[in-house]
């Protein structure tokens, strides 16, 4: 249930009923200051100005014609017309009761379910994961969780680095120094760096490289052997990695750049064939029209090299050929820094000029900024190298452990343990997705791990407090499902109210994927929360029927706090 939408419409029936004209933007909105009114109808003076009418008096109209009554009980109108809406208690009542019963927290938009692909995570092969991939892999597992309690059939896609002129090296290089492959990712991290400075140096190196890429690609047994180590040692890395942090991903979801390989050469083919892609000085090339590089010179995407290798654009072309033939994607997001802006913006265009894909199949590239140290570089160790996102972990999981320790010294190893795990993961994935995507973000541990502000620990901290209420009342809630909930103060009314909210922002996240939404709502149901328990008495009650009100807004509070760390991969804790 969509309040403000339900409200629009009614607004809007009224509207065209007293001749205001569509164009002016007459809007429901929440009130700040909820004791002027829970909702405000803004718009009304510049509407009035142009009808040559009194604001107050086409406020009045307006009024007269809004048929709302059951859902709001008072409507004041002040001299310049602005229309407030006090919601009917009985109203607001019987949606609680429902929102109790609802399976899905009252979310009942009807939609047409949609196959859509996340492009997330997608790290390089041997190399350890680090910061730079935290972003894409948390937003797009939090919008695959999304995607999903809507109703939508979503494809995880991890479009890992698996191929490519890196492997030759790499290759080349394990030969050479004859090195067996049962190394740890770390050896081969190490291996592979070493490897690069060779090929730019020793020239006869380089050319075996190259050759064993065109090995590969042949699929030689001996180099492919390798090669599929090399991709396993890395992703069992990645997959524990990922499970650590509650990232929904699986092998199943790996779809990554080897895969698309054998699509290449048709794909020059019929590039060419529909006069996109054109020879030019032995590379294969796509110009693109209309954009210019700083020089002011034509640009141009490359898909094959002199040498014959394909490039990573020729693979994400192909890649959006697959996705739409394979899995009749309707909608295929990429979750992708913003320096690729430009990139996957051409790739797009290509591939609908080529008509892979129809025109109404949405491609997206969800873009993000980068994350910061306090002096606005980029995050990284003291000397300069990428913090690996094990690292990072394994920090934040220390540091929530010692403020636990710290509020309570005798708590027992096991708990502590599993605590300061959720605790600490918690607050990593928070601090991220609460901001929005597109701007670059500040990290400091000394914020995301803070007890007050919008943090996943202030709301994990009320997810206990609302459990652990309920568990006290030792009332079964069950038995009052229907029954009229009576609100006699603003605190609960107004946390009741923020609930109605709830399917509005679900699918404004659906459109835009911006979890950001989600957290700033959930920290203002927590703050309500907050306010609510601090000046409510609710277990003490004589009065039966407000101890039964206030648990149900309690027990209600309990399960939007889980529902919504659920759909962020954060998980709750039972206690502290
Ligand atoms: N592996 C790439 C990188 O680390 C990201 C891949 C994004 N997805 C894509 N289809 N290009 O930059």
């Amino acid at each position: 249930m969509n309040i403000k939408k339900i409200l629009s419409k009614k607004i809007h029936k009224s509207m065209v009923k007293i001749g205001i004209p569509e164009k002016y933007n007459v809007i429901l909105r929440s009130c700040k200051k909820k004791e002027l009114g829970h909702y405000q109808i803004n718009g009304i003076i510049s509407a009035a100005i142009h009808l040559k009418i009194k604001p107050n008096d086409l406020a009045l109209k307006l009024v007269k014609n809004l048929n709302i009554k059951t859902i709001i009980s008072k409507i004041t109108i002040s001299n310049l017309g602005y229309i407030n809406l006090f919601i009917n208690k009985h109203w607001l009542s019987n949606q609680i009761n429902l929102l109790i019963n609802s399976q899905k927290l009252g979310l009942t938009e009807k939609i047409i379910s949609e196959n859509i692909v996340i492009d997330y995570s997608s790290p390089n092969i041997a190399k350890e994961m680090h910061v730079g991939h935290l972003r894409s892999t948390i937003i797009g597992d939090c919008i695959v969780r999304i995607l999903s309690f809507v109703g939508h059939n979503v494809i995880k896609s991890n479009h890992i680095g698996d191929w490519g002129t890196n492997f030759g090296i790499l290759i080349a290089f394990l030969k050479l120094k004859n090195k067996k492959t049962n190394l740890l990712l770390s050896d081969i991290e190490k291996l592979y760096k070493q490897a690069q400075k060779k090929y730019v140096k020793d020239i006869n190196f380089a050319k075996k490289a190259r050759l064993y890429v065109v090995k590969l690609q042949k699929k030689d047994i001996s180099c492919f052997k390798i090669w599929q180590k090399i991709v396993n040692i890395t992703m069992n890395y990645n997959y524990q990695l990922y499970k650590k942090l509650n990232i929904k991903l699986t092998y199943h979801d790996t779809m990554g750049e080897s895969i698309y390989n054998d699509m290449l050469s048709d794909l020059i083919i019929d590039l060419k064939k529909k006069g996109i892609a054109i020879n030019n000085n032995g590379t294969v090339i796509i110009p693109i029209k209309g954009e210019k590089n700083i020089k002011g010179e034509l640009m141009a995407v490359i898909i094959q090299k002199k040498d014959g290798a394909y490039l990573y654009a020729t693979t994400d072309i192909a890649c959006i050929k697959y996705r739409y033939e394979k899995f009749k994607a309707n909608r295929i997001i990429y979750y992708v820094d913003s320096r690729q802006k430009q990139y996957l913006k051409q790739i797009f265009q290509i591939a609908k000029k080529a008509k892979y894909v129809p025109s109404n199949i949405k491609l997206e590239h969800h873009m993000f900024g980068m994350i910061l140290n306090k002096n606005n570089k980029p995050f990284k160790t003291r000397e300069g190298e990428n913090i690996k996102l094990n690292d990072l972990i394994t920090e934040s999981v220390i540091r929530a452990k010692n403020i636990i320790l710290k509020k309570n010294p005798s708590i027992k190893k096991e708990i502590l343990e599993d605590l300061s795990f959720k605790i600490g993961i918690g607050a990593i994935k928070y601090a991220d997705l609460s901001k929005n995507r597109i701007n670059n973000y500040i990290f400091s541990w000394n914020k995301m791990l803070s007890l007050d502000g919008n943090t996943s620990l202030y709301i994990q901290y009320a997810y206990v407090r609302a459990i652990s209420l309920l568990k006290k009342s030792n009332i079964n809630l069950k038995n009052f499902l229907n029954s009229e909930i009576n609100f006699i103060n603003h605190y609960e009314v107004n946390l009741a109210i923020s609930f109605l909210d709830f399917e509005e922002i679900i699918f404004k996240i659906v459109k835009k994927g911006t979890p950001h939404i989600l957290c700033n709502w959930l920290y203002k149901i927590t703050v309500l929360f907050t306010l609510f328990y601090e000046n409510c008495n609710i277990l003490n009650l004589k009065d039966h029927i407000l101890k039964i009100s206030r648990l149900k807004i309690v027990f209600l509070t309990s399960l939007f706090l889980k529902r919504g760390l659920y759909l962020l991969g954060i998980k709750t804790i039972k206690k502290i």
